[in-house]
């Protein structure tokens, strides 16, 4: 990565977003959002991030609310810190040339490739009557998405790794047929770009009830929700290397450091994890890193007009980059 960005004198361009699906976790703040904000800090980087809210309707969803959600996110990425004077902020259903690019570029990608995909089959099984054509057709909107502003990272989880490489083939692809266009995005992962689920099965996620804890909550709820995480005997010759005694010693790792976590794995091989102890000094370091995130958070649910310009700026900036890949694009296919 550092040897890319010394030979070009341009900035690097960066590009995430995420679904207005609920409330934000920890999965996404930890796999998502730091990325996000390392990268934005770094010089020579020009970071967009996106609500992609074209993504969040191929779920069921209520029109009537959704608004709302997608205001959520905005609130919630500006709470932890990303910053409008180091990225853009966008709304991706502003800026309609992401569904144009996604037709143009769906026209060179082999739709047996896209049912292979584990996403799509795991939303099948997700939601059996909802598997609609949009479903069908996420992982082009997501690579219209990136390589609409030709990003080189793109700071995600480790579950959006398949959906990275689709977007790679369709640059190569598109390089190969129509001449040098884009370059091939690499994934920005984090240390821990897989958060588990607080079930121990799975990842922790927005659609599986009991499986996360929200930015949002307090100290009592996520008291509450790590209660429930099942745990053993607290003893035993060998660590556990699945089931929610792993979860909640990552997050210890995460939120009290790794010579914390390394004291319990000691104590785990010799006298024994008290975990009732355990989930109360996690509960208290966990929320002490939300508290001043949700003051932030209330900041700008009070003052609406300064998201709102925020919003604004993102989305004349982003638009120009736009309108100029898609002529580019439409040039190059012979469409004008
Ligand atoms: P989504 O809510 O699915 O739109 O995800 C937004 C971002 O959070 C993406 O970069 C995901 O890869 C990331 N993310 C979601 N869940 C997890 C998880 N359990 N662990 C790590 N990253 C996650
Ligand atoms: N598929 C991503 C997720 O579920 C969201 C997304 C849509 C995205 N377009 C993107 C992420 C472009 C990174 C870049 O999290």
């Amino acid at each position: 990565m550092e040897k890319k960005e010394k030979k070009s004198n341009l900035k690097t361009r960066i590009f995430s977003g995420t679904r207005p699906t609920g409330f934000l976790h920890l999965g996404n703040y930890l796999g998502g959002l730091k990325g996000y904000i390392e990268l934005q800090n770094k010089k020579n980087y020009d970071c967009i991030y996106a609500v992609v809210d074209l993504h969040g309707i191929t779920s069921p969803y209520n029109p009537k609310t959704y608004q709302d959600n997608v205001r959520e996110i905005v609130l919630e990425y500006l709470a932890c810190g990303l910053d409008p004077k180091k990225c853009h902020l966008i709304i991706q259903s502003q800026i309609p040339e992401h569904v144009e690019l996604a037709y143009l570029l769906g026209t060179i990608y082999p739709v047996s490739r896209l049912e292979q995909l584990p996403t799509y089959k795991d939303k099948k099984k997700e939601q059996p009557k909802y598997i609609n054509i949009g479903l069908f057709y996420y992982p082009i909107l997501m690579a219209a998405d990136i390589l609409l502003y030709k990003a080189q990272f793109v700071p995600v989880g480790k579950d959006q790794s398949p959906h990275l490489e689709v977007t790679r083939e369709i640059a190569r692809a598109f390089n190969r047929h129509f001449g040098q266009t884009f370059p091939e995005p690499e994934t920005y992962l984090m240390q821990y770009s897989y958060i588990p689920s607080l079930t121990g099965e799975g990842k922790m996620s927005k659609s599986k009830l009991g499986s996360y804890i929200n930015l949002i909550d307090s100290l009592p709820t996520i008291r509450k929700k790590l209660a429930k995480v099942p745990t053993d005997s607290g003893k035993g010759k060998k660590l556990p290397e699945k089931g929610g005694v792993v979860v909640l010693l990552m997050l210890v790792e995460l939120f009290e450091g790794k010579k914390k976590k390394e004291a319990y794995e000691k104590l785990y091989l010799s006298s024994g994890i008290k975990y009732k102890g355990l989930k109360d000094e996690l509960a208290e370091a966990i929320y002490k890193e939300l508290k001043p995130i949700q003051k932030k958070r209330k900041y700008y649910e009070e003052h609406p007009k300064l998201v709102d310009e925020i919003l604004e700026q993102g989305r004349k900036y982003a638009s120009e980059i736009a309108k100029q890949t898609i002529k580019e694009v439409k040039q190059k296919m012979g469409l004008i």
